[in-house]
């Protein structure tokens, strides 16, 4: 299969994991006899100090013209503690997903067997956690009309929902269950907000279509809670865009470290893969972020076209660093020097020589 992919590696550790992934990339190529073809462009903080915009024209038009896009990390300790900056590096990344329709984003969360321990979370309470989170991305409070008094005294941001918004991710939510363990949970505050109360008219309408799916609903505080109290209870979790953003960061816990959470991000034309942690300056240029979920992200992209054995071996190849400890800190507790490249040539010798157990 010939793929164009856009590669935005974007700030902080981002380009150090997506080289990873993209030699991750590049070994399946090989392997299974595909052409992938990366074209890199600038989006964040680094595009802003390139030419002042956090999302060039140029950058757009190469992902509108590419298959897919491999996406980095986004941000910059400059802009975090200036509130007050009117050009943002995390404006890149939401008009990236507005100007491509990329309305949902699917993060799976898995305890995996190897990591049990390293999670702050309780073994019994994790084991055989599998979920797939369904966040709405190009809606509510994020994209909503914002408001600024002249004095700078008062603000607001608007959560607003169309029925037709609501729908689209929820088709797509209720699909993934049919695959999976036929559960849906909604998670809102429907008991204050009116925009979750037409969330939960909307899904239980759309439910409808979904005999075989049980719908379940849950408020948003009491769902955070039971993600760490029984997160194996969860199989879709269902929900808007800032709801999602903080209860996928809660459940990356599980896992053991959200260097390990990868995430599609997909609408009816374009498709974009990106870890969901962010862009973790102290880490920048050291050699130690956790590329995994920027490998894992390359796994989904290889799903997104159906190329599910070489997703497989990815997939193989990250089980196995995290069995033999070919890990980065914020996950190893035997080897302290293992570095993000290292993790990198693991994968790729991993996918090259899958058969050589004893390659380390
Ligand atoms: C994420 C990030 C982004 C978000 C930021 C960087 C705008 O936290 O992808 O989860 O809030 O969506
Ligand atoms: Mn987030």
């Amino acid at each position: 299969m010939e793929l164009n992919i856009a590669v935005l590696s974007g700030d902080g550790i981002g380009p150090e994991v997506t080289n990873q992934a993209i030699k991750a990339l590049n070994a399946i190529a090989l392997e299974f006899n595909h052409n992938f073809k990366f074209k890199t462009a600038d989006v964040g903080a680094v595009a802003i100090d390139n030419c002042n915009d956090p999302l060039p024209k140029d950058t757009l038009s190469l992902c509108k013209t590419s298959d897919a896009i491999l996406f980095g990390a986004i941000g910059h300790p400059k802009y975090d503690n200036n509130p007050s900056a009117k050009v943002r590096p995390e404006q890149g990344l939401l008009k990236l997903r507005k100007e491509l329709g990329l309305y949902a984003n699917i993060r799976p969360v898995k305890a995996y067997q190897t990591l049990l321990d390293k999670s702050p979370l309780k073994k019994h309470i994790i084991e055989g956690t599998d979920i797939s989170i369904y966040r709405e991305l190009t809606g509510g409070i994020y994209f909503g009309e914002k408001y600024l008094s002249e004095d700078e005294n008062v603000a607001s941001d608007l959560c607003m929902y169309s029925r037709e918004e609501i729908e689209r991710i929820t088709h797509l939510a209720f699909k993934a269950a049919q695959n999976r363990r036929r559960k849906v949970t909604l998670v809102d505050k429907a008991n204050v907000l009116e925009s979750s109360r037409l969330w939960r008219k909307v899904v239980t309408e759309v439910a409808k279509d979904y005999k075989d799916v049980e719908l379940d609903f849950l408020f948003v505080d009491n769902a955070a809670m039971q993600m760490i109290l029984n997160p194996k209870q969860f199989d879709v979790v269902l929900t808007e865009n800032m709801f999602g953003d903080i209860i996928s960061d809660e459940a990356s816990v599980i896992g053991g470290s959200i260097g390990l959470l990868a995430s599609a991000s997909v609408g009816d034309k374009y498709a974009m893969f990106e870890p969901i942690h962010g862009s973790f300056p102290q880490a920048t240029g050291k050699d130690i972020a956790n590329p995994i979920a920027s490998i894992l992200s390359a796994a989904m992209l290889l799903e997104h076209f159906e190329l599910f054995n070489e997703a497989k071996l990815i997939r193989m190849a990250v089980e196995k660093s995290l069995k033999l400890d070919i890990t980065t800190p914020d996950i190893n507790t035997k080897y302290d020097n293992i570095t993000t490249s290292r993790v990198g040539e693991f994968i790729e010798d991993f996918i090259l020589n899958p058969n050589d157990t004893n390659m380390n």
